[in-house]
């Protein structure tokens, strides 16, 4: 049996970044994790930022390198009816932006800073089982190497995803989920060739939706909508460019191809389970809500949580006071819910759904107009997607 502080279940972007309390707080901490490093620090997934968070990773001392190679966005382009339109991000939010920096760099600076500072991240801990939640003495129980652990701990941190073992470790009837599945997925590949835009495209076509971003200067990430259950057989390579091409075809722009480095299907869903904390165990991250990917809200979600849960864990351990403690998953959830709606809307709006008739199909189009010719629906899908301060 050993003791810590605080047991964090996953070394994702959350679990990583409550592993970064000990260089702000000097909480120390102990992380398990079920894959190996190199699975980890290799899942290509988002990579948009909002500056909000991004102040976040430099004031948690891992922005280093975010700073020097993210790269500042101002706008993002919505495309439809064969027109390109551009939303001034930061002329409509005070001057606020968005990062583009790829999860991966951010999980590979996050691990890093952790292995400098010494405390325990364990990778390839089998069979993890929290228990006693309800007491003051939660304990981790796992596997490592072949042999049996146990950890007690003052709580515990479920960042283990949405497949993971912590919210599935809380008793029946205590949380209350609200979820929502969606008809099609979005097929990503990475390409080794320069962004055909300088900024994000989010295109709404008759064959389905496609997005443009990217990760690098010399790195284009791209995505088309497909069914959610996709065969990537059935994808070639030719075949995925043809239909990018298609999408986002607009008079007088080229679409740059080059070498596929990587492809994947992200399955598409909306869930959120209320409350976010049973007795000493918090859940951050995917564990506790996810959103279709349209507007980039996952990463930032789960790194705002975790900001919340360390202040609250320093304010606790400073003074003794549960306060923040006992508001954590309301205060987690106010802006857990506005991303969930921000994120079904721009989804609904941009996606073309299977069973869609003309009617859905021209209220689609007038929203889009909507959003592109009035300041004010510009403005109120600029601050969602900046990220707001206060919701
Ligand atoms: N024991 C230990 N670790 C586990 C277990 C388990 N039983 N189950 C899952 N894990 C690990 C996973 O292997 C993964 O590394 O928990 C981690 C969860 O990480 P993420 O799924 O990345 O979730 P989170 O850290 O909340 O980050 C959310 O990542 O999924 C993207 O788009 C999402 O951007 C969002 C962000
Ligand atoms: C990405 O860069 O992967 C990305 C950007 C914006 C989105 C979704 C994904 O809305």
């Amino acid at each position: 049996m050993t003791r810590t502080q605080v047991g964090i279940v996953g070394a994702g972007p959350a679990g990583l970044t409550v592993a970064g309390l000990r260089r702000r707080n000097g909480i120390e901490s102990v992380g398990l994790e079920a894959r190996t490093r190199d699975y980890v620090g290799h899942r290509i997934r988002a990579g948009l930022i909002e500056q909000g968070v991004a102040d976040l990773l430099v004031a948690a001392g891992v922005g280093d390198r975010l700073q020097r190679e993210g790269l500042v966005h101002h706008g993002i382009n919505l495309q439809f009816a064969g027109e390109r339109h551009r939303i001034p991000l930061s002329d409509l939010t005070g001057g606020k932006n968005v990062v583009i920096y790829g999860q991966t760099e951010v999980v590979k600076d996050l691990i890093g800073t952790r292995l400098a500072d010494g405390d325990p991240l364990l990778f390839e801990a089998e069979d993890v089982q929290p228990l006693d939640l309800e007491t003051d003495r939660p304990r981790l129980t796992y596997r490592h190497e072949g042999e049996g652990h146990e950890l007690e701990c003052d709580v515990i941190a479920g960042c283990d995803g949405f497949h993971g073992v912590c919210r599935a470790s809380i008793p029946k009837g205590v949380l209350r989920s609200f979820s929502r599945e969606y008809p099609y997925g979005w097929l990503g590949v990475l390409a080794a060739v320069a962004p055909s835009s300088g900024e994000l495209v989010y295109a709404h076509h008759a064959r389905g939706f496609a997005l443009l971003t990217l990760r690098s200067l010399e790195l284009s990430r791209l995505y088309v909508q497909c069914r959610p259950d996709e065969d990537l057989d059935e994808w070639p390579d030719d075949r995925i460019w043809e239909e990018l091409q298609s999408r986002l075809a607009l008079d007088g722009w080229n679409l740059a191809e080059g070498p596929v480095l990587e492809k994947g299907v992200t399955g598409m869903r909306s869930f959120v389970v209320e409350p976010m904390r049973h007795g000493r165990l918090f859940l951050a991250g995917d564990a506790a809500h996810i959103v279709p990917p349209t507007g980039a809200k996952g990463l930032n979600l789960a790194l705002r949580d975790v900001h919340v849960l360390s202040e609250a864990l320093a304010e606790w351990y400073r003074s003794g006071s549960t306060a923040l403690l006992d508001t954590y998953s309301s205060t987690c959830l106010r802006r857990v819910w506005r991303a969930e709606h921000f994120s079904w809307w721009m989804t609904s709006m941009l996606h073309r759904a299977p069973d869609a008739d003309d009617f859905d199909r021209q209220l689609q189009l007038s929203q889009l107009r909507y959003v592109t010719t009035s300041t004010a629906a510009a403005t109120s899908l600029a601050e969602n997607y900046v990220g707001l301060d206060s919701v």
